[in-house]
């Protein structure tokens, strides 16, 4: 059983690393490419010749006709979305839903599931999720009162499994307007599944089958690690595990399954939603980050928090997710900076300087960031495709990235598009990757 090819791509910050691009770019190598956790609170972007495509819950591998798209029975799916994003990208000349498989296990994102997630967000005890349904939806799944695709394939119980969650939703908020009876919200899930029918199965038997015929299997992760539910900055996260556990309960294969972990990092550090984040800088410097990074939510246009490149949050991230090498993604947004920072460590109220990552909320307060300063470079980085091409002080700055974070760089992103990047000697990647 062939699994030294098998890839997995990870988030290493807060989300919206540019694992889309990593995954479209890795994609034609591989024969499947999976989701395991999450649902449409992700928005994985992917550059072609200019052209950008927004794909939220169906993998990134979409546009390469030769790559079979698994979702995975970790992740929550709301398919009334689905059919809009398998549409559009129809619309646009690519047909999916042949290559398209969705695990029986996962479990179906429901409109009272939306309604909670928006009326909790409404209260004080604010995250500032997508408002998409998923805490809920996941909730419901761990209080044994989740419904499953494969519970579509019962239409005379599916009442029934849906009840007691829809009942507590409507103890909990009274009758809300936007939310239909029973009886209608089965009738228009019904209708609303019904294309989706003949893509439910048995998605761990298929990839267990693939891993064993030796077919490479790309798994795509959704958020990042400082967003998973256990090794994330919580309560501010997500309700999965966006980290390595996640793909093994996410798709039903062991770990020996796995080859390599590819760890996507921006070459700075953005957030979006409430929560810890001690790199964030709130002056002319943070805004500049998110004018020319266009750091606004791809899922909900949200302006991301932005800041300096955080090393003990990502160091923390790559232990982990055992990483065997970074993606370090838009390095050309700091073109042109006068100066440059990393953030290596944290001065506590006591002036002690620590790297530790706090498990705890009320740990994180009062931190301040000990901030490396760096000369920045004005020739532009933008479109490199060799690192022999990019500033001398690009240089030094990734190096001491590298060390900051102790993991070597397997990829450098300059640019949105597929062509922008440069593949260092020595990295995992090459033999995947065009030199
Ligand atoms: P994901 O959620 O991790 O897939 O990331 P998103 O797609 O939400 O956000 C990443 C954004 O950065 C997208 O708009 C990408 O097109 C863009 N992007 C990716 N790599 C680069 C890069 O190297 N340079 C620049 N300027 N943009 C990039
Ligand atoms: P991708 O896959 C960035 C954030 C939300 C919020 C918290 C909880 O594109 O990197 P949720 O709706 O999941 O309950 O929200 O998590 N969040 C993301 N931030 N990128 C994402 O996905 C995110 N998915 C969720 O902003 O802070
Ligand atoms: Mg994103």
């Amino acid at each position: 059983m062939g699994a030294a090819g098998n890839l997995a791509i990870l988030g290493l910050q807060w989300g919206d690393e540019g694992k889309g691009k990593v995954v479209d770019l890795l994609a034609p190598r591989f024969r499947h490419v999976v989701r395991f956790q999450g649902g449409n609170n992700a928005g994985h972007t992917v550059v072609v010749k200019g052209e950008s495509f927004a794909l939220h819950q169906v993998p990134s591998g979409a546009l390469h006709e030769g790559c079979l798209l698994v979702v995975g029975g970790g992740v929550v799916l709301n398919l009334e979305v689905l059919a809009l994003e398998l549409e559009r990208l129809e619309s646009r000349g690519f047909a999916v839903r042949e290559r398209l498989l969705l695990s029986e296990k996962a479990h179906l994102i429901l409109p009272h599931h939306i309604a909670l997630d928006r009326w909790r967000e409404g209260g004080r005890n604010r995250i500032g999720t997508t408002g998409r349904g998923i805490g809920p939806c996941y909730e419901m799944k761990a209080a044994r009162m989740g419904v499953r695709l494969g519970d579509l394939l019962h239409p005379e119980t599916l009442a029934d499994r849906i009840r007691p969650g829809f009942d507590e939703v409507l103890h909990l908020l009274g009758s809300p307007e936007d939310l239909p009876p029973l009886e209608r919200l089965v009738q228009e899930l019904l209708q609303a599944a019904t294309p989706f029918l003949p893509l439910i199965g048995d998605a761990q038997g298929r990839l267990f089958e693939a891993w064993k015929r030796g077919e490479p299997i790309l798994f795509e992760g959704a958020q990042a690690t400082l967003l998973d539910i256990d090794h994330g900055t919580y309560p501010f996260v997500t309700s999965s595990n966006c980290s390595l556990g996640g793909l093994f309960t996410g798709t039903g294969l062991p770990p020996k399954a796995l080859g390599r972990v590819l760890g996507i990092a921006k070459a700075y550090t953005t957030r979006v939603g409430a929560g810890p984040m001690p790199s964030e800088l709130l002056d002319a410097t943070g805004e500049r980050l998110r004018e020319v990074g266009h750091e606004y939510g791809t899922t909900t246009g949200r302006p991301r928090r932005c800041g300096w490149f955080d090393g003990p949050i990502t160091a923390h991230a790559c232990r982990t997710n055992g990483v065997d090498g970074l993606a370090i993604m838009k390095l050309d947004v700091l073109d042109g900076f006068g100066e440059v920072g990393i953030v290596t460590g944290y001065r506590d109220g006591e002036g002690g300087v620590s790297r530790r990552v706090p498990g705890c909320a009320q740990d994180w307060e009062g931190l301040r960031p000990e901030i490396r300063r760096l000369p920045g470079w004005s020739a532009p980085t933008r479109g490199a495709r060799r690192l022999a091409d990019l500033p001398p002080e690009a240089r030094a700055y990734l190096q001491v990235l590298e060390e900051v974070v102790e993991t070597p760089i397997a990829y450098l992103s300059t640019g949105p598009d597929r062509e922008e990047g440069c593949l260092p000697g020595g990295s995992f990647l090459q033999g995947l990757l065009p030199a």
